[in-house]
């Protein structure tokens, strides 16, 4: 089979089905289900970047995974979380946002493993990511999803696209194929690069001890309008705990008891870019010691198997910013937003399949 071209223009042409809008916006109460934000962002992006479209993207997932009905087409497979962040006051000195207010605000999220296979066996390897949507009464919002690496593959659109053809598992070995993977690799030396840096950081024992990172720079804005480049981490608080690694759910089955038995926290930590920092490629790390801020400790209460109306609805979309946060040059957030967006009206219009993860079914 031949890889899909990049030169599909299929993105804004798929309707989400009335049935599926109405339940994510009623159930998961305040929080948009689908995202203008995108639209409006992949307008720009379009144009550029060898004429790769949202649609593109989605071809090459169904190329490399096949079909996953009803599943996001990256990060597919997942589970629901909520909970609160209390914020201490201290992002206030960064950015007016609502959420750096002292204060609780309420918090919906998704652990998910990196990958469109919704039935992928946990591997410690493979990237893990945290999905969270804060919603404010005043109705802005912020969304964000991070993951456990500390840096991205990738910082050109092109370059997330052919690394997701070089990845496709070969039918013999059910493995990338190593020819594929090292011709991607000569002519991406930034991911290779990259891949160096994933390889130093051990991934820790489960998803709760996990940091999960911004990777990504954005502006904090302040009352008084100062600008300043920060990336964030949520840095955990909940000891390591055994994870039973003979199951394919190991991983997720571990989160659930550990939520089940008590709720589960990280501090959200900002970083203030140096004079000198890359603000637009993600692939590049922050010298260690950067000025941080611990603005204050998120706190997960449940957790739950992706179903209408939690956070299965949710399109985690990096450019759904409240007042006081804004987007950096990166040029991989606003394809991102716009691939979001595509994946999200894609899987809203396809028969639901069950997940992998059913919380109810995890034993004690
Ligand atoms: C061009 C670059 C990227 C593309 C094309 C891409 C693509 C996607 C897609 C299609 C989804 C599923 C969206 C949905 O159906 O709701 C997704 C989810 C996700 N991505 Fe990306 N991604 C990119 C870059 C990144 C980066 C830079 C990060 C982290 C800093 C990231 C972290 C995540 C996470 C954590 C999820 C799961 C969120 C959830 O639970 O819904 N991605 N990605």
């Amino acid at each position: 089979m031949t890889p899909p071209q990049g030169s599909g223009r299929t993105w804004g042409g798929v309707p989400l089905t009335r049935r599926r809008v109405m339940l994510g916006l009623a159930a998961v109460g305040g929080f948009l289900a689908v995202d203008l934000g995108a639209v409006a962002w992949a307008g720009g992006w379009i144009d550029t970047a060898h004429r790769l479209t949202p649609g593109s993207f989605i071809k090459a997932f169904a190329w490399v995974n096949g079909k996953q009905s009803g599943f996001r087409k990256n990060h597919a497979k997942g589970v629901a979380v909520a909970g609160y962040f209390d914020s201490n006051g201290n992002g206030r000195e960064l950015s007016s946002a609502e959420v750096f207010q002292p204060g609780r605000t309420t918090v919906v999220g998704r652990f998910s493993l990196s990958g469109g296979n919704a039935h992928a066996v946990d591997a410690p390897a493979a990237a893990r990511g945290l999905g969270l949507a804060f919603a404010f009464p005043g109705g802005s919002q912020w969304r964000t999803a991070m993951l456990n690496i500390p840096v991205f593959p990738d910082n050109s659109p092109q370059g997330f696209y052919d690394r997701l053809l070089a990845s496709k598992p070969s039918p013999d070995t059910g493995k990338p194929d190593p020819k594929a993977m090292a011709a991607f690799l000569a002519a991406h030396p930034e991911t290779a690069k990259a891949m160096k840096i994933i390889g130093q950081n051990s991934p820790s024992s489960g998803f709760a001890d996990s940091t999960f990172r911004s990777l990504t720079t954005f502006y904090f804005v302040n009352e008084s309008g100062t600008r300043t480049p920060v990336r964030w981490a949520l840095v955990p608080l909940t000891p390591p705990a055994p994870v039973d690694s003979s199951g394919p759910n190991a991983l997720f089955d571990a989160v659930v008891r550990q939520i089940r038995a008590a709720p589960v926290q990280w501090r959200l930590v900002l970083t203030v870019a140096g004079p000198e920092d890359p603000l637009d490629d993600a692939t590049l790390p922050w010298p260690a010691d950067r000025r941080s801020i611990d603005a204050g400790t998120l706190t997960l209460t449940s957790i739950e198997t992706e179903r209408a109306g939690n956070a299965r609805d949710i399109n985690f979309d990096p450019l759904v910013l409240p007042p006081g946060i804004e987007p950096s040059d990166d040029p991989l957030l606003s394809p991102r937003s716009a691939v979001y967006a595509a994946s999200y009206r894609v899987r809203a219009r396809e028969s639901d399949s069950a997940p992998a993860v059913i919380v109810d079914q995890v034993a004690p």
